[in-house]
């Protein structure tokens, strides 16, 4: 690697902590709730509240993320946030009361919630095209890395029960992030577009070279004086399709039902047969392994053979693995022995999940919008991400409920289809361009 690529990679390095807090902070409550809920004698509606708190932060955070960020610029926005992840770990560590806790989780939401928007745009506007893939992708594999910290974690403190340890731990990386921010340069591209064209020029060349800062330049310049012409919100054709684009996907990406393996696994396990919680977590164990490996060689991947394939194979693998998943759960029914077939109809589908719509999803809404409302549009797509999320994690038991175990997978499988369909027509390959050769659709 030269020496050029090895800043841009250390600088996502770092952002990408944002990434690994978005994991841990979603994946911890699962083990620790065990212990809360005897703490504080919760019943089960205190429990799902407790649970979902950080998902209200994150729907509430991410429509402000955008706007602040494209106004204040990316790097102030993610030291906002890794300030705020430290406060709130440590307030929610130290809860003596349930509400407390309620409270802190919706603050460590909000946290999730700008991290999650800010830092693949902060990548994706710093990186140079050909590793730009590869460099956002390393986002999703930090919140990869965070979901199976966190369950290691609670099982090395379940023993103890300490859950505050399992809480408080999260403000390490925090100020880690935080640091690390603190000597990362803004954004170029945010830079030019607020006047301050040395600056950005400067980083340019740091990060990609004299050579390649200066055509990149006159692209952003064209590009800026090109959205001159225009409103920044006006309906191009392309805006209406991306904008559908970001929407779409990140609703799929829930609606398929990742979060109900990554915060149910251990009861997903017990359906199927898995009755000692050691075996329960040491599958859930294997599943949260399976994710960072898949993740892994969608990073290797992503930026030789593009976006569109990459989605295309792993939608359609999520799609053969939910069917065999309701499968092994309708036959269950008759005979007790189909265990394995779940175990490994969830590993399929986890790893076809970590090359596709984890990954893409997250790219793209990065890439595919201007940069004058870059931060807003990626808001919108992640305000619908997060609320699908919440969706998905209250309805999960209901639907089961409704539509038994077989039929809940099976429900989810044809989202899939329909999201492959509207992948298949839609979305656009971007590999190897500019961001500003993307935004001119
Ligand atoms: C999704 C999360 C999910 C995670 C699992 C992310 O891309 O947005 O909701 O928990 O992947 O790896």
């Amino acid at each position: 690697m030269d020496n050029k690529n090895y800043y841009v990679s250390i600088a996502s390095l770092f952002s990408a902590l944002g990434g690994l807090l978005f994991g841990y902070d979603t994946g911890v409550i699962s083990g620790a709730i065990l212990f809360i809920r005897k703490d504080f004698s919760l019943n089960d509606n205190e429990i799902e509240l407790v649970i979902s708190a950080v998902l209200l932060g994150c729907v509430l955070g991410s429509p402000l993320a955008g706007a602040l960020a494209d106004k204040f610029g990316r790097r102030k926005l993610l030291l906002f946030a890794a300030a705020l992840f430290t406060v709130a770990s440590l307030l929610t560590a130290l809860a003596p009361s349930a509400l407390w806790l309620g409270i802190g989780r919706v603050f460590i939401g909000f946290a999730i919630g700008f991290s999650s928007i800010i830092t693949p745009l902060y990548i994706a506007e710093i990186a140079p095209p050909s590793i730009r893939g590869r460099l956002v992708t390393l986002n999703q594999l930090a919140i990869t890395v965070g979901i199976v910290v966190s369950y290691l974690v609670g099982y090395l403190y379940s023993s103890s029960g300490n859950w505050s340890m399992m809480l408080g731990l999260a403000a390490v990386p925090s100020i880690i992030f935080g640091v690390g921010m603190w000597y990362l340069p803004e954004s170029p591209r945010w830079l030019y577009n607020h006047g301050k064209k040395e600056e950005a020029l400067i980083i340019l060349t740091k990060v990609h070279g004299e050579k390649t800062a200066k055509e990149e330049i006159q692209e952003i310049e064209m590009s800026i004086e090109e959205s001159k012409t225009k409103k920044p919100w006006q309906m191009t054709p392309w805006l209406k399709r991306a904008l559908m684009i970001g929407i779409c996907l990140a609703v799929f990406q829930q609606l398929t039902g990742i979060n109900t393996v990554i915060y149910y696994a251990p009861m997903i396990f017990e359906f199927a047969g898995y009755n000692t919680p050691s075996v329960a977590i040491l599958a859930t164990g294997i599943i949260g392994i399976v994710n960072v490996l898949a993740t892994i060689v969608s990073l290797w991947l992503i930026d030789k053979v593009g976006r569109r394939k990459l989605l295309l194979t792993g939608l359609f693998g999520m799609i053969l693995s939910l069917l065999s998943l309701g499968f092994s759960f309708h036959y269950m029914e008759m005979t007790s022995h189909l265990g394995w077939l779940t175990l490994i109809s969830l590993m399929v589908y986890v790893a076809s999940f970590a090359i596709s719509l984890g990954p893409v999803f997250w790219l793209l809404v990065s890439e595919i919008y201007p940069t004058s409302i870059r931060g807003k549009a990626m808001s919108i797509a992640t305000f619908f991400n997060w609320a699908s999320n919440l969706l998905v994690a209250l309805t999960f038991l209901t639907l089961i409920n409704y539509l038994g175990r077989p039929g809940t997978f099976w429900f989810y499988a044809a989202i899939g289809v329909v999201a492959w369909v509207f992948s298949y027509f839609l979305v656009p390959e971007t590999k190897n361009k500019t961001l500003e050769q993307i935004e001119k659709g």
